[in-house]
């Protein structure tokens, strides 16, 4: 079960409607000047950012399937949970814990700089 209340350092934010998502796919969401993709898999959502770091595709474009969301250009698959690139384990995105709350689906951020700072985002690595 989702927490309720936000860590300290972070907050949560109202990102999409539920009712425009469903199983396998997912929406955009600029939330504090980040862009976030926020995706549907089975009952469970998820929020990762946006931008895959191999071209800077949205993956809330892309499909998701098995906990993978799969970028809509060239298919690099990252695990929704983790980040982590499954072509390429040093590749990865940052996740963000997320939540439904009656219509909507909030994403909960750090206060402050992008959590991304620091995640390996490495455009040049090929799989
Ligand atoms: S831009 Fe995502 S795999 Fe190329």
């Amino acid at each position: 079960m989702a927490p309720t209340a936000a860590r300290d350092g972070f907050r949560w934010h109202r990102a999409v409607e539920a009712g425009s998502l469903s199983s396998g796919r997912g929406r955009a969401a600029q939330l504090d000047g980040r862009w976030i993709a926020v995706v549907q898999d089975g009952d469970e959502y998820f929020a990762t950012d946006d931008a895959c770091p191999h071209q800077g595709a949205p993956l809330s474009e892309g499909i998701v399937l098995h906990g993978l969301v799969i970028c809509p250009w060239h298919s690099w698959a990252f695990d929704v949970r983790s980040g982590r690139c499954a072509r390429a384990p040093h590749v990865g995105i940052a996740t963000y814990a997320a939540r439904r709350r009656g219509e909507w689906i909030e994403v909960e951020l750090p206060d402050g700089p992008s959590a991304a700072d620091g995640v390996p985002n490495e455009s040049s690595a090929r799989p």
